[in-house]
């Protein structure tokens, strides 16, 4: 059964929205916590070791009742209890979504048209374990009888994002193997990889959901070549694996079929990571440490799907993106993570979120008439706060943020921890208080200043405040607590999507530009250049000169 199909703006829920934003839209969040003693408390959640503070938002009790309110009336209950159990959800391709499915326990039942996928969901796994096993211990040889010392995976977009940024956040966990990542067509990028490796001891897994994609099997070629300059045919069988849905394709490119790895259609790129498509995140931190990113991935899909929206990080997230992306009419999200090692965090949610949401027709197939998904940014604090955040302090924008910090430092350096979360704190604080003139003059007073020269100061160095953000406060950086991080970010694209009306799960904006480039490239190999533009010609004769 397909999800309903409503257009958010002719609910009577969005029209109260509407009137309570214009209502509230002045207050100060100072106000706001002045009038509620308990409003941490009451505008926050604790699940397991999460602490997810959404207090520092610009939302009354009366505004997040309406939030709730309208989670009820797009259906949002059904529409989960329909992606869980299978049903066809990704209309426009005519399929499941069901990578909660890829973490699922042993003794559930997932069914995708009729069939439970769990079995073959563990068999994979199974599979996987024994190969990274075998490449982590050294049993598994290259093909002049030594064990790997590094790893390349081939991949783009969601074949390279989730396996490179997971492996850059678990590299406390990391074993001996260096993990390498090939995703640009870019020559320069496969070149400079490759330059200091030695294909005596490099494994390649080629991760290609489709196997058609041009990326991904320009770079798998020269590679093969590559190696073939020091090998032999035969030896790609040692040396090469692969993910896929392709079999055939793999098959072509000779591959081993014992080195193949199969995914499903069900799984969306983009959300893969969860599949064999995370292979070299179980080659570099090994399969257990894999296997409890998944249940912690499990543990949030399980908190999802049971708790009431009240108490549902994801939902309520969703909520307070939903309010002001489509009430304050903020265009984007930043995503700052207290921590070096989720450095590649927010380019990976970029994918997620902006190609599961980066949609302008509704389920109908109409324009639709209100904004979709927002445009997400974000790097590492402190890193961040030296770069573009006197633009969220002093700027026009307004830049709903998500904090996300940690309680234990992973090496132990409690000094160094300590100021990093000083900064994580002040932040948010500094954002929510900002500075009045009141407080400016009297710094400036202690300091000595003239009141002339006061005068003229005191408007550059106000901070408005009044900044939302949410804090995610979560006890350490481990496989199982990223796992459920990340999960908690898919379900929130979920919730939006289905609030939005919009398909979440096609991305058929990325369809023309490979089309022209395919067009272009003949044009560029060709001894004629065909028709363009005035400006694409111009450009590509310049380029062919
Ligand atoms: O960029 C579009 C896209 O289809 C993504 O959704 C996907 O993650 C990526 O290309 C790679 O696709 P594949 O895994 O089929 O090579």
């Amino acid at each position: 059964m397909a999800l309903y199909n409503i257009d958010p703006t002719t609910l009577s829920v969005w029209g109260k929205l509407s009137d309570n934003y214009k209502a509230t839209k002045e207050l100060h969040l100072k106000e706001l916590f002045a009038g509620n003693e308990t409003r941490a408390e009451d505008l926050s959640l604790q699940w397991n070791d999460f602490l997810v503070d959404f207090s520092k938002n610009r939302i009354s009790k009366e505004t997040l009742e309406l939030l709730f309110e309208l989670a009820e009336e797009v259906k949002l209950g059904d529409a989960i209890s329909k992606q869980f159990s299978g049903e066809h959800i990704n209309q426009t391709e005519n399929r499941a979504v069901l990578h909660t499915a890829l973490r699922a326990k042993k003794t559930d039942a997932v069914l995708v048209d009729g069939v439970n996928v769990v079995p073959e969901v563990f068999k994979v796994k199974e599979h996987i374990k024994t190969f990274a096993d075998s490449v982590v211990n050294g049993t598994r040889k290259g093909f002049t009888g030594k064990a790997f010392t590094d790893v390349v995976n081939i991949g783009i977009g969601g074949s390279d994002l989730g396996p490179a940024m997971v492996t850059e956040a678990l590299k406390f966990y990391k074993n001996h193997l260096k993990v390498h990542f090939v995703s640009n067509v870019d020559g320069d990028h496969v070149h400079e990889v490759l330059k200091d490796l030695d294909p005596e001891t490099t494994l390649f897994v080629v991760v290609s959901k489709t196997f058609t994609t041009q990326e991904t099997l320009s770079n798998a070629t020269t590679i093969k070549k590559w190696f073939l300059g020091h090998a032999t045919q035969k030896d790609i069988a040692k040396h090469f694996a692969a993910v896929s849905t392709n079999t055939q394709a793999i098959a072509e490119f000779g591959i081993d079929a014992e080195n193949v790895f199969p995914m499903w259609d069900w799984v969306g790129g983009r959300f893969s990571l969860w599949s064999a498509v995370g292979l070299s995140i179980a080659l570099a931190v090994g399969f257990e440490n894999f296997d409890a990113l998944l249940s912690g991935a499990n543990e949030m899909d399980e908190h999802f799907k049971t708790a009431d929206f009240k108490g549902n990080i994801p939902v309520v997230l969703a909520l307070i993106s939903v309010w002001y992306n489509n009430f304050y009419g903020a265009e984007t999200e930043a995503i700052i993570p207290y921590t070096q090692y989720l450095s590649r965090f927010s380019a990976y949610l970029q994918q997620g979120i902006m190609e599961s949401n980066g949609k302008s027709v509704d389920r109908n197939g109409n324009r639709v008439g209100y904004q979709t998904g927002t445009i997400i940014w974000g790097e590492p604090g402190t890193n961040s706060q030296h770069a573009f955040f006197q633009l969220i302090h002093q700027g026009t924008k307004i830049i709903p943020a998500d904090f996300i910090g940690f309680k234990h430092a992973l090496h132990g350096d409690t000094d160094h921890h300590n100021k990093l979360m000083a900064n994580f704190f002040a932040q948010t604080e500094a954002l929510m208080n900002g500075k009045t003139p009141d407080e400016v003059r009297s710094e400036l007073k202690a300091k000595g200043m003239e009141e002339a020269a006061m005068d003229k100061l005191v408007p550059f160095k106000v901070f408005e405040g009044n900044k939302p953000t949410n804090t995610i406060l979560i006890d350490k950086l481990t496989p199982r607590s990223l796992g459920s991080l990340i999960a908690l970010y898919e379900h929130k694209i979920f919730v939006q999507g289905v609030i939005w009306n919009i398909f979440s799960y096609d991305q058929w904006g990325v369809e023309l530009g490979k089309q022209l480039a395919g067009n272009i490239l003949k044009d560029i190999q060709g001894s004629k250049i065909g028709d363009h533009d005035g400006s694409t010609l111009r450009l590509l004769q310049s380029f062919k000169d």
